[in-house]
Order: structure tokens, then C-alpha cells, then sequence
């Protein structure tokens, strides 16, 4: 199979350059004015070889530079989750209240108690990118636990947060192959352990030196590698007998429903953190603390010094993303939203096994409310070191070329498909027709 793959994929590459003149040529031009060509370094690996441009994206479509339209099935990994441009979002670019003031107005107060009913958690701060949701969420953790470390689960992603760029090496924490200038080792700040391995999280844990476990309920970014029976039961309780935080990162499982995996499985996290899609892509994110932490928290913050305690930014919690997340909380991203977005989502599921089945195939798909993936290995990982074992990269990329050729995107790096409120039976069974043409010609 992977002579054929390497075929193939020689053949995809020539295909895509062919019919892409005008992204190509925009490439070029960019190669005078853009590090490495590219508005943001990692779209050098796009499978193609050189980005396809993007001339307008709508729904769950966009149309590229070249006049060749797509079904959108990346989403711009999560930020679009709301499809591309819903109409009461580009209400809100209109900004009639303004952009950015520094004072808050009725949306924050509004979106802090749709958060709190969603998610549970009840008391709320504001920032513009899951990152700072996450890294101010640590330095919270560290202020009222006074502890140094946080603990992570292998091959996780938290956005680009120093501390999560831990992996293990055998026992040893180590930083993760790719790490751009870290500021100190890793092993100083964090601990490390493999998903579903309660032993070796308690054993962590007890060193007593962790402010809080950063995770998301179900691995999304190495793969989606979902938790263990039982796993979150253990995760909870071992946090609360040592005295470390909870932190759920719901930026990508917020796809589990309207509030998010949280409130699908009953989970009771100390602090919560959300970003990309909960102002439909216009940057928004949200952290939040239960009352408890929150307590905590305020008697630990001197009013003079909280806007140089490390937290915050000019921008956040700034007029127009307030007014994004209402927006979308209120009309796009909503419960029934959730319940169609879901069922297009089995359907996609559906059609994946079915290809597998028919070519007996070694490959598996799984599913997290609305966001699919498949992986080429027959086994579900159980937890990142496996998912990452099994990465294929050659598979990846031949795919990936293989459906953007035929009018589909995939998220870039792994074979997930997110379905937003706008995605149709019609675009998922477009990917199936395509995956299905894939697999054939790689069974020959
Ligand atoms: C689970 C999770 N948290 C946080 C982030 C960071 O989001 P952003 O890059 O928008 O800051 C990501 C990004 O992929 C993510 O997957």
C-alpha cells in the first residue's frame, strides 16, 4: 500500500499545482514579505506544498483565489465552528456599540451568566485567544495554591503555552520535539503523565508541588483519545485529596454540546476555559472559577495591583468580543444548533466505517459530538504516546491533498472534520464519496 500511497500522492501534488495558479503565484509574491513566505510559519506544512489562498468563506464553504469552491470541513480548527460568518456575527462587525473602550458593558454581565448556566462554573474573566484563557488560568492557579507546577497529559495542546510544551521521555519530562525557544526546562514547571493512567497521576500529584491539572476532557489534538471508564471519576477525586486544581479546557470539546463535555458527563471542574468558537471566530475566549476558587482568588488580588499581575491585556474583554460571544451564544451556537450539528457529525461517522468495512481496511474512526477523526491503525489509542504512534504521515498528507483536490478541507495535521450549524448531509456525504475513491485506489 505505501508504494501506491507514494504514487498517488506524487500524482495529487502535480494535480494541485496545476489547478492552483493564482495561489501559487500569491505564494511567490509572499516569499519577499513574509517569513518563510507565509502569514503564519506552521502553513508552510499545508499538504500541498503551498497554501491554497482564500478568496471568501460562507456557511461551511469558502471559495479559493482560483475560483474552486470547497466544503469546510476544518473549520479553521474550531474558530468557525459557528460556520463561516453567521449572519447575527457580521451584525455584531458592524460594532454599534464600539470595538474597544476599556469599560465593560451589559453583554459581559450577560455572557458571564449564560456561561455560568451552560458550564456550571459560575464566576467569569474575559480574554481573546484560548492560550491566555489557559495561561492566565495557570497563573491564578499558582497565586492561590502556591505551588510552581502544572501537571499535563502527554502529547496535549493547550495553545502556545509554555508550560504544556512537556512530553515524556520514558519517566523524564522533557520539551516537546519543536519547541521554539523555551524559556526554562520543562521539568521545572511541569509534570507530566499519560491519559487514562490514574497510578501514575496520583503519583504525580502527591509531590504536592501542583497547582493545578490542565487538561481537556477527551484528548482532541493528537487525535481524539476519549477518557476511560471511570478516568474523570479518578481525575477528579486525586485532585481533591492533594489539593490541586482542576482546569477543563473545553476550546475544541465545546463539539460534545452547548455546554460542552462539562455538562454532557456531569464534570465538576474548579476552572474552566473556552476560546476560538464562542464569538464565531471574532476573538473571544473565556475563563472561568467556581465560587470556591473564585473566593480565593479575590482575597488573594490587591485591587492596586491587578492590572500588572500578569493576567489580562488591553484588549480583553473588549466591546466587539463581548458582543460576539452573545451573539453567537444567542442565536447560532444554541442547543438545537448542537442537536443537528451532532447528527450530521454520526452521519459522517457512519459513512468513514463503512468505507473501512468495505476494504477491511486497519483503520478506525471516532467520534466526540460533532467532531470526527479517523486514524490509520486499527486499535483506539488509549492514550497520546499510542495516538501519536499512530500517526501516519504519509496517509495524512495523501488524504488530506487527495480531498482538498476534490473540493474538500480537512484540519491540517490529522483527519478530523468538524460540522458546524451550516454543515449538510449533502457536504458530509461529499467527504464519504471522496474517502470511499481514496480508499480504492489505495486497496488497488
Ligand atoms: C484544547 C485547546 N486549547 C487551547 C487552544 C489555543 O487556542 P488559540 O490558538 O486560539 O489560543 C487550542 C488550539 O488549538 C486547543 O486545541
Amino acid at each position: 500500500m505505501r508504494d501506491r500511497a507514494e504514487r498517488l500522492l506524487e500524482r495529487e501534488l502535480q494535480s494541485f499545482a496545476a489547478t492552483h495558479p493564482k495561489s501559487r503565484a500569491l505564494s511567490e509574491r509572499a516569499q519577499s514579505s513574509l517569513l518563510g513566505g507565509v502569514p503564519m510559519h506552521w502553513m508552510l506544512r499545508w499538504a500541498g506544498g503551498f497554501p491554497v489562498y482564500a478568496e471568501r468563506a460562507w456557511d461551511a464553504r469558502f471559495r479559493d483565489v482560483d475560483g474552486l469552491e470547497y466544503v469546510d470541513l476544518c473549520l479553521g480548527d474550531t474558530g468557525a465552528m459557528a460556520g463561516h460568518s453567521p449572519a447575527p456575527g457580521l451584525e455584531v462587525l458592524r460594532a454599534p456599540r464600539g470595538i474597544t473602550t476599556m469599560l465593560p458593558t451589559e453583554d459581559a454581565a450577560w455572557v458571564g451568566e449564560e456561561l455560568t448556566r451552560r458550564f456550571g462554573i459560575s464566576r467569569w474573566q474575559f480574554a481573546l485567544t484560548a492560550t491566555d484563557a489557559n495561561r492566565f488560568t495557570i497563573r491564578l492557579a499558582r497565586l492561590v495554591t502556591g505551588r510552581p507546577k502544572v501537571l499535563v497529559f502527554n502529547w496535549c495542546y493547550h495553545g502556545t503555552v509554555d508550560e504544556t510544551f512537556a512530553t515524556l521521555d520514558g519517566d523524564a519530562v522533557v520539551e516537546r520535539e519543536g519547541n521554539l525557544g523555551p524559556p526554562v526546562p520543562l521539568d521545572e514547571t511541569t509534570r507530566v503523565v499519560e491519559w487514562n493512567d490514574v497510578a501514575a497521576l496520583e503519583r504525580e500529584l502527591a509531590h504536592g508541588d501542583v497547582a493545578c491539572v490542565l487538561t481537556e476532557p477527551a484528548l482532541t489534538n493528537i487525535g481524539i483519545v476519549h477518557a476511560e471508564p471511570g478516568f474523570h471519576d479518578a481525575l477528579r477525586a486525586l485532585t481533591r485529596k492533594y489539593g490541586t486544581l482542576l482546569v477543563i479546557d473545553e476550546t475544541h470539546t465545546m463539539c460534545a454540546g452547548p455546554g460542552g463535555f462539562t455538562a454532557a458527563h456531569g464534570l465538576e471542574p474548579d476552572c474552566l476555559t473556552v476560546g476560538k468558537a464562542i464569538g464565531s471566530g471574532i476573538p473571544s475566549a473565556a475563563y472561568g472559577f467556581t465560587e470556591e476558587v473564585a473566593a480565593r482568588i479575590d482575597a488573594a488580588i490587591g485591587i492596586d495591583d491587578s492590572d500588572v499581575g500578569g493576567v489580562g491585556g488591553t484588549l480583553a474583554a473588549n466591546v466587539l468580543s463581548l458582543a460576539a460571544m452573545r451573539a453567537t451564544l444567542t442565536h447560532v451556537l444554541t442547543h438545537e444548533a448542537f442537536e443537528r450539528m451532532i447528527a450530521v457529525g454520526e452521519r459522517f461517522e457512519e459513512g468513514v466505517t463503512t468505507v473501512i468495512a468495505e476494504h477491511d481496511l486497519p483503520w478506525h474512526v471516532t467520534r466526540l459530538g460533532c467532531r470526527v477523526e479517523y486514524l490509520f491503525r486499527p486499535e483506539r489509542p488509549r492514550n497520546g504516546s499510542e495516538a501519536a504512534e499512530g500517526q501516519d504521515h504519509l496517509l495524512d498528507r495523501l488524504i488530506h491533498l487527495y480531498a482538498l483536490n476534490r473540493g474538500v478541507l480537512l484540519t491540517p495535521f490529522h483527519n478530523m472534520a468538524l460540522m458546524s450549524p451550516a454543515t449538510s448531509e449533502a457536504d458530509v456525504d461529499r467527504h464519504t464519496e471522496v474517502f470511499a475513491a481514496a480508499a480504492a485506489e489505495l486497496v488497488g
